[in-house]
């Protein structure tokens, strides 16, 4: 029996190798991520790119708990990290608790993420203290779109600087095992990495940091537009389209089902 990555083990790869994850929300893309990476993230970006929603607002733990089912029996040897939804975690450490448990429960998976710095610093550490472990993520912080005015590269103003260092910090002594620092400038990205105990996983977030993470389907080339962060290593999109015109064509032509297809 294949052991899985466990969250303390990606806690220990802080200053060793770099920790490789990408995004996956179905069985059989997560089959073939495991393969090549430590763990693997259930993100809630799932609303946006699985569902069309806007922004990750509209995402519920039902969403989060299906795609996570799925994700955690397709695989074997990754870590699986699901994310909290909007709303499930903020209100309180109980309600927190009670939502984590549930996701941990029903999918089966080995870690949640909360976005969140300071302000979450007591939720994490009440899973973290009973039996949770928990990714922090700060920098930019998706679900906050409304508050920051949308999706901003953070750290630009040096002033700015102490409050995201003290996030990340808040997170560390909360108890996380890793923690995701999304969007933010490499100078700023580097000293959080150098300040804290745990691996920073980086999105926009240069390769000063301990670990990469993206979204799998906007690496892979099927999204629409992808932010500068991203570089698009796959060209499924083109490849799904000509795959469909070819079938599309050869249904039209009466050239599909040919021989092979065809039951004598
Ligand atoms: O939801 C998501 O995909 C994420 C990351 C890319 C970190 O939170
Ligand atoms: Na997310």
């Amino acid at each position: 029996k294949i052991r899985r990555i466990t969250a303390p083990e990606i806690a220990a790869r802080k200053g060793k190798e770099p920790i490789v994850s990408l995004t996956s929300y179905h069985a059989h893309t997560a089959a073939i991520v495991e393969q090549h990476a430590d763990f693997i993230l259930v993100g809630d970006s799932l609303g946006m790119v699985m569902h069309g929603m806007e922004n990750t607002l509209g995402v519920s733990m039902e969403l989060m708990i299906v795609h996570g089912q799925a994700v955690v029996r397709g695989t074997k040897r990754a870590l699986i990290v699901v994310d909290m939804p909007f709303g499930s975690y903020e209100e309180s450490p109980e309600v927190a608790f009670r939502n984590a448990a549930r996701i941990m429960k029903e999918t089966q998976c080995g870690a949640v993420k909360l976005e969140g710095g300071q302000s979450m610093a007591e939720t994490i550490r009440f899973l973290t203290e009973r039996g949770i472990p928990v990714m922090g993520h700060t920098g930019l912080t998706p679900q906050s779109t409304h508050v920051m005015g949308g999706f901003k590269t953070q750290g630009r103003d040096e002033d700015t600087w102490p409050d995201l260092i003290a996030d990340a910090k808040a997170v560390e002594e909360a108890g996380a095992f890793a923690s995701v620092l999304e969007g933010v400038v490499e100078p700023l990205a580097r000293k959080i990495t150098e300040e804290i105990s745990i691996p920073t996983i980086g999105i926009g977030a240069s390769a000063a940091c301990d670990g990469q993470i993206l979204v799998l389907e906007d690496m892979l080339g099927l999204s629409d537009w992808v932010p500068k962060f991203v570089k698009v290593y796959g060209s499924l999109g083109p490849m799904i389209e000509e795959a469909v015109r070819s079938y599309a064509d050869e249904v039209k032509s009466r050239d599909f089902p040919g021989e092979d297809q065809v039951y004598r």
